[in-house]
């Protein structure tokens, strides 16, 4: 089984992004054969300063790295160390029905949220099929959000196979339904674009400081209040045991606790949570030349399947003598 999933390097990593994708992708690392990519091609729909696209995505290696994800086993590697997707997304898009594309609701939450509706803006589902189908995957572990995107590629992939006969394998969506969608501080999806996230490797007094300023509603301390009108108690659940998820919810019930104490409750626990992870990543920052490494290997795997597709993508189209 090949299993294949990829992120933007976009910004900071956050715990949304955690649950949502970097730890299923990290359990499927040992059911089969991971490729795992920092979709540089892809954050130039949002990010224009070279500078910052380069740091974000040594950033990403390190924090996925520190996380948990082990290079023996999967391969970590820049969307754009494989140049050729952008060919087979252009051969791609010249089966792509225009309707496929107008009713992604990717493109359409962007510019509303005021994203400058660029072509590349657009075509990113074809983008993001390319990058999916290169590699003859299987499984595509991502957050809720992407579900459409995998739809979308098993559209494209169909039509291709129509077209030009059977070149492509159907991908599977693997979505967790644990990490539905994390809420950020203010309740909504937690996001780079809204800035109320919490970063996994935040430093700890902007990260108590972050959890401090969850929203919530001015139910009296004395008063019951509801465990899921405020992120705090979706969120500890994320980190705590069953039992320990069933005693603050009875206290957020039972009244008497005010929400600054369920907050430091939630600090403790995500703090904790993360403590290994964080201990793995001064590790990693020790040898510098580990992370480089780790890509270069994960770009030459990459790049043998890609290759081996292409030629018979190439050769099924007609783009070859
Ligand atoms: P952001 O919305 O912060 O820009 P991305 O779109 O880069 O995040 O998402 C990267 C991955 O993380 C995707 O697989 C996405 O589904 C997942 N993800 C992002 N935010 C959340 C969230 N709040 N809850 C669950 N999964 C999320
Ligand atoms: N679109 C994904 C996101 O914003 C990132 C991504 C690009 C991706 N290509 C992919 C995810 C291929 C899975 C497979 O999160």
């Amino acid at each position: 089984m090949r299993i294949l999933s990829g992120i933007q390097p976009s910004g900071v990593l956050h715990i949304g992004n955690y649950f949502g994708m970097m730890r299923p992708a990290i359990a499927l690392q040992a059911e089969g054969e991971a490729f795992y990519f920092i979709a540089d091609y892809h954050a130039l729909t949002s990010l224009h300063d070279p500078n910052a696209l380069r740091e974000n995505s040594r950033r990403i290696a390190l924090d996925f790295l520190a996380c948990g994800l082990d290079p023996e086993r999967a391969a970590l590697f820049c969307q754009s160390d494989v140049p050729q997707v952008t060919e087979l997304a252009w051969i791609l898009s010249t089966v792509t029905p225009m309707g496929l594309l107008e009713r992604c609701h990717s493109y359409k939450d962007k510019t509303a949220r005021g994203m400058s509706a660029s072509a590349g803006l657009f075509t990113y589902p074809v983008l993001m099929a390319a990058d999916i189908l290169i590699y003859d995957s299987d499984v595509v572990p991502v957050g809720k959000d992407q579900k459409q995107h995998i739809e979308v590629t098993r559209d494209i992939a169909l039509k291709v196979n129509e077209t030009f006969g059977p070149i492509f394998k159907l991908p599977e969506p693997r979505i967790q339904s644990s990490s539905e969608t994390v809420p950020g501080l203010d309740g909504q999806k937690m996001s780079k674009s809204y800035g109320n996230t919490i970063d996994i490797f935040g430093e700890e007094k902007e990260t108590r400081k972050r959890i401090m300023s969850i929203v919530t509603d001015s139910t009296p301390l004395e008063a019951p209040k509801d465990p899921n009108g405020s992120a705090i108690f979706p969120l500890y659940s994320l980190f705590a045991t069953e039992a320990e998820s069933a005693e603050m919810r009875a206290a957020f019930e039972k009244g008497g606790t005010g929400y600054g104490e369920f907050k430091k409750q939630l600090f403790g626990k995500l703090w904790d949570y993360f403590a290994p992870m964080r201990k793995r990543r001064a590790e990693i920052v020790a040898h510098p030349d580990f992370v480089e490494d780790v890509l270069k290997r994960g770009a030459e795997r990459a790049n043998s399947v890609a290759d081996e597709i292409m030629r018979r993508v190439r050769s099924a189209t007609g783009i070859s003598k």
